[in-house]
């Protein structure tokens, strides 16, 4: 593999950024960067999502145009992937010059393909989900059954994308690649999906919504949001039908795309008969990703629970996101849904971030000064089996990314860091160093830090910042490749001095918290 390129959802811009986008965006970040380890060419897309009827009516309330809405909004999300590091290489927002253009040429296309066709329409839409519903979706009141609300009746004339010329070849796409929906049970949901499948409805009236994507040639309709949404992946790369950069002949097809779990059948049958009718290559894998609740509820507006990013950084007085990234990535096995709460979250990063691995560093380099003034001497440097242990979680780690396990993956890291806490504790160089076995005890400290150094490049995806500072102290070139991981990086002479010593990660402390990150 020489590029790896992927993407999130774009996230829609009439809220403000919470956990839940958060946490796509946290998991994609994890997952590019540990790849940047492995290959050369990395690229990371994420953007929101700025058309349509909600935005329509949001911008009106304010008495604003869609436009400044957008802006307005679109900034905070771009904040919030600076506040907790994400390393996105593009930013795109559909309201981009070149991403319309682009729409509007895709869906010509497809009409002078005869894929997409006008036709009058009677249904039911559901303005949350921005989508029409068939009798089936709605629960047992006739509402939506993700927003709780009766769809309304819309009567149109639409154009409709012929999604039932595609259903075959996707269903045997799904079949013949058992790896290509991540976790591998929702790809019977989306077969479910299939069987079912009817022509979609892909433009709207102007006369029911406006604030869209203009069809090239007909002024009376605008582009069905998801039409416009899902072409995000491939025009933010330049693809634009006649004419396409090289940037999207480097990156396209994408090795995966992170979206939630909500919105799967979108990705896994619009988009991907989008692609089929486009003639362009699929996507290597899909990776559903499950839900955040908060303290096990459903995070929404009426019930005042929706916590932001920011919010937990100042909680807990944080100027590093490498804590809530570490949680927020390790918060549930790939594709289950996952939770926060103030209580775990300040437990489990006291406990292995603080407790077992910053401790860790910084009680073997204080222990070299004191007892050798931070200097590794030529005898301490051996083999040790605890390097072979290393060497193994390397494997496991890469194994576990393979399939975009990422929580599984931090799980081994620990793992890993727990041995090496026992190590010290069964070795006790404490002890050795009283009894006057100095060269013993020098051996345990150097094969703590030289195997910290894997450690280093290991939680790097999760802690950049933690990562940083761990291999500045330890003088080890973070810059490594996981394959070129070797255990003789700690060079004989002297590592460290007292006061270059600093713990990597202090607890959180309740003191300055204010109870909690809800707003
Ligand atoms: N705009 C569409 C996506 C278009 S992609 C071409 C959309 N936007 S969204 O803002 O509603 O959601 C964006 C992403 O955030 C989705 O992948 C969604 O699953 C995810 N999440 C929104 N709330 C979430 C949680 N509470 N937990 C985890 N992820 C959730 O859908």
């Amino acid at each position: 593999m020489e590029k790896f390129y992927t993407t999130t959802a774009i996230d829609y811009v009439n809220g403000a950024p919470h956990i839940g986008h958060a946490y796509e965006k946290i998991l994609t970040d994890v997952i590019q960067r540990h790849f940047s380890k492995r290959i050369k060419d990395v690229y990371m897309l994420t953007g929101v999502d700025e058309h349509g009827i909600k935005i329509q009516k949001t911008s009106a309330l304010l008495n604003i145009s869609p436009k400044e809405f957008c802006d307005m909004n679109a900034q905070k999300f771009i904040d919030a992937w600076k506040l907790l590091d994400i390393n996105y290489s593009q930013f795109i927002r559909t309201t981009d010059e070149m991403h319309i253009k682009a729409v509007q040429k895709i869906f010509t296309k497809l009409i002078n393909k005869g894929d997409i066709y006008k036709h009058s329409y009677k249904g039911l839409y559901c303005s949350g989900c921005e989508a029409f519903l068939s009798e089936k979706d709605l629960d047992e009141d006739g509402n939506c059954p993700v927003h709780k609300k009766k769809p309304e009746v819309v009567s149109e004339e639409n154009y409709f994308f012929k999604l039932t010329k595609y259903k075959d070849a996707i269903i045997k796409h799904i079949k013949d690649n058992p790896d290509f929906i991540i976790p591998s049970f929702r790809a019977n949901e989306v077969l479910n999906q299939l069987e079912n499948i009817e022509d979609i409805s892909v433009s709207r009236a102007k006369t029911s919504v406006n604030w869209g994507i203009d069809v090239e040639t007909d002024d009376s309709q605008v582009i069905y949001v998801w039409i416009d949404a899902l072409s995000n992946y491939i025009t933010a790369l330049g693809y634009s039908v006649d004419s396409i950069d090289d940037k999207f002949k480097k990156y396209w097809p994408a090795e995966v795309q992170v979206i939630g779990k909500d919105i799967l059948k979108f990705h896994a049958i619009y988009w991907i008969a989008l692609l089929m009718a486009l003639e362009l290559p699929l996507p290597k894998h899909l990776l559903a990703h499950g839900w955040i609740t908060i303290d096990e509820a459903k995070m929404s507006k009426s019930l005042g629970n929706v916590v932001s990013p920011e919010s937990v950084m100042k909680a807990f007085n944080m100027d590093s996101p490498d804590a809530f990234r570490y949680y927020m990535a390790s918060a549930a096995p790939v594709g289950k849904d996952g939770n926060y709460s103030d209580d775990d979250f300040k437990e489990k990063v006291n406990a292995h971030l603080a407790n077992s691995m910053g401790n860790l560093l910084n009680r073997t380099l204080s222990m070299l000064v004191k007892y050798f003034d931070g200097e590794i001497k030529k005898e301490f440097i051996v083999e040790s089996e605890l390097f072979k242990k290393a060497k193994e979680t390397i494997k496991e780690v890469k194994h576990h990314f393979d399939y975009f396990e990422v929580a599984e993956a931090a799980g081994k890291i620990f793992e890993l860091v727990d041995c090496i806490n026992k190590y010290v504790t069964d070795n006790a160089p404490w002890t050795l160093a009283k009894e006057g076995k100095m060269k013993e005890c020098g051996e345990v400290l150097y094969v703590v830090l030289e195997t910290m150094c894997a450690v280093s490049s290991l939680i790097y995806p999760y802690c950049p910042n933690i990562a940083q500072n761990m291999a500045k102290q330890l003088k080890y070139n973070l810059d490594t490749f996981y394959d070129d991981i070797t255990f003789n990086n700690i060079k004989e002479g002297k590592l460290i001095s007292k006061d270059e010593i600093k713990p990597v990660f202090l607890r959180l402390d309740s003191e300055f918290a204010p109870k909690s990150a809800k707003k």
